[in-house]
């Protein structure tokens, strides 16, 4: 079975360590894109009344992604990416995830963050797929990571 890196990253952290992560284990890469991009003003976490906080007050809000991956029934392994948002994935990771069927796949979590671990990320990820999905809790990676710590980690998995 093959494996896919999917990652989302507004501002180009996460997108470094999915690079590593996809050549350190022979992964396909795919970049969730937003249909529509996240300016600076989205991003302003100290706004209230920013996208991004609007968005992560509303944990139903469902930001579009432009494409589709047409053969995501070829992997069996899915490293999901994104940048910690108010201590958990961004509510487009949950668009990500309802837009195809991971059953009985292994959704690998990664993020990045400002300092804070994963939170309770895998808790509002979790009902977004069906129960036969295997989770792996995944790790908050230091942006400043070299290829031999991610590549060890990938080996623990
Ligand atoms: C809206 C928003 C909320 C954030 N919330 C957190 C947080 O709760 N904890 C944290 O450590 N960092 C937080 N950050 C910082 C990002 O997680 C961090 O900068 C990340 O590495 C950005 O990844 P990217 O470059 O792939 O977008 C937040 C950033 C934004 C824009």
């Amino acid at each position: 079975m093959k494996k896919l890196v999917a990652y989302f990253s507004p501002t180009g952290t996460t997108k470094h360590i999915a690079e590593i992560i996809s050549q350190t284990a022979g992964a396909d890469i795919f970049e969730i894109i937003p249909e529509i991009p996240y300016t600076s003003e989205d991003l302003e976490w100290t706004d209230k009344k920013s996208r991004s906080s609007m968005e992560m007050s509303d944990k139903k809000s469902r930001p579009a992604i432009k494409e589709r991956i047409s053969n995501m029934e070829e992997y069996g392994i899915i490293f999901l990416g994104f940048p910690i948002w108010w201590h958990i994935a961004p509510t487009i990771i949950n668009t990500f995830l309802e837009s195809y069927d991971f059953s009985g796949k292994t959704i690998v979590l990664f993020a990045t963050s400002g300092g804070s671990g994963m939170g309770k990320a895998l808790d509002y990820l979790k009902p977004s797929c069906d129960g036969s999905v295997k989770w792996e809790a995944g790790k908050v990676i230091r942006s400043t990571s070299d290829k031999a710590e991610i590549a060890a980690w990938i080996k623990e998995i």
